[in-house]
């Protein structure tokens, strides 16, 4: 089982597309293991975002991640941060594929909904960034053997 980050982003909350998004990844498969909403401190969207400082979007998208309440959240499964990459879609939602979550639910620039991480290393890092150990639950679900082959 893989671990990834992913935060459903200000424009997202603004939208009423908590549940939906959420929804998709719960009906993907994928356990929840993590869960809250807060507004991120410009300390820890600079930390976030720290592979992006220097780049010209990067005050802009620091600004964004900090302009109202987001929802973090761990899901776990089976190569979930590939797929739950491939579920969000292209960075830019005019070239995310219809079908993702940014191709279905958004249109420019940087409102594009959601965050997940990248890799393996930028998971671990994030969800350390964003959760304590102790947030985060380990569980199994009766339903997981419906999901997943033996
Ligand atoms: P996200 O998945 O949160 O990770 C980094 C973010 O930077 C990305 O979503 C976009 O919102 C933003 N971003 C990446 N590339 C660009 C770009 N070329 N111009 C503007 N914003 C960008």
């Amino acid at each position: 089982m893989e671990r990834t980050f992913v935060a459903i982003k200000p424009d997202g909350v603004q939208r009423g597309l908590i549940g939906t998004i959420l929804g998709r990844f719960e009906q993907r498969g994928f356990r929840v293991v993590a869960l809250k909403m807060l507004t991120a401190s410009r300390e820890l969207a600079e930390k976030h975002y720290a592979v992006h400082r220097g780049k010209f979007f990067y005050e802009d998208l620091v600004n964004y991640i900090c302009s109202g309440p987001v929802v973090a959240m761990v899901l776990e499964g089976v190569e979930a941060i590939k797929t739950v990459r491939l579920m969000i879609g292209a960075t830019r939602p005019y070239e995310a594929a219809p079908g993702t979550i940014r191709g279905d639910y958004a249109l420019t620039g940087l409102r594009n909904l959601v965050h997940a991480s990248d890799s393996p290393e930028t998971a671990q890092e994030e969800i350390a960034l964003w959760f304590t150990p102790e947030e985060i639950q380990s569980y199994q679900r009766d339903l997981d053997r419906w999901i997943y082959e033996e």
